[in-house]
């Protein structure tokens, strides 16, 4: 999108691209968690700051790992998340509602239920690219791989403390449901070793 901006002393043609404010975003986010219905509130914001993902890009931090928490209160967790081409997260669930805005690279991510004599079975795909959001309901067990040849990046918003929330791993080769934990989060995550 183009704005034309002109005065009686030049024309200036910039882009409409607005700036994108990580201390704004997650002022607007604990705002739309606190709204009568927070993931409706939260997920509104993320599209209206997804449309353009590469002001999320030039703004972000370029961090040298793969997590950080940008923000966690009682009321909503906000993560950097960057997945490394051949990575792939273990499934597991939230117990509460995530918002996740991609703004560079691809991911997909794989849904999973419990129905049927499987221990889980893949129910959904969704291939996600930059720009793109998608709202994941607090029991829905997913995984997350990096689909693209260089590594996504991502922002993750959650409707709770996601740190200290009692939540499930699935261990997919010894068919149990386990604990969250970080040290069984990396033990089961599948890493090809691709190098971008
Ligand atoms: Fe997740």
């Amino acid at each position: 999108m183009i704005d034309t901006y002109d005065t009686d002393k030049q024309n200036i043609t910039a882009s409409a691209q607005p700036a994108f404010d990580l201390d704004e975003f997650i002022v607007c986010m604990r705002k739309a968690a606190k709204a009568p219905s927070p993931a409706k509130a939260v997920r509104a914001e993320m599209d209206r700051y997804f449309e353009h993902p590469e002001a999320v890009r030039l703004a972000m931090p370029k961090f040298d790992t793969d997590e950080e928490v940008l923000y966690e209160d009682e009321s909503i967790s906000i993560f950097y998340c960057r997945f490394r081409p051949g990575y792939t997260i273990p499934p597991h669930d939230h117990q509460t509602s995530a918002v996740i805005g991609i703004y560079d690279g691809q991911e997909r991510n794989n849904f999973f239920s419990t129905a049927g004599d499987n221990f889980i079975t893949k129910s959904k795909s969704v291939d996600m690219q930059a720009g793109d959001v998608v709202s994941i309901g607090p029991h829905a067990i997913h995984t997350v791989e990096c689909t693209g040849s260089t590594p996504s990046y991502a922002i993750h918003v959650y409707l709770g403390p996601l740190s200290r929330i009692e939540r499930n791993l699935y261990d997919v080769e010894a068919e149990k449901v386990i604990p969250f934990t970080d040290a069984d989060f990396h033990r089961l995550a599948e890493d090809n070793d691709i190098v971008a």
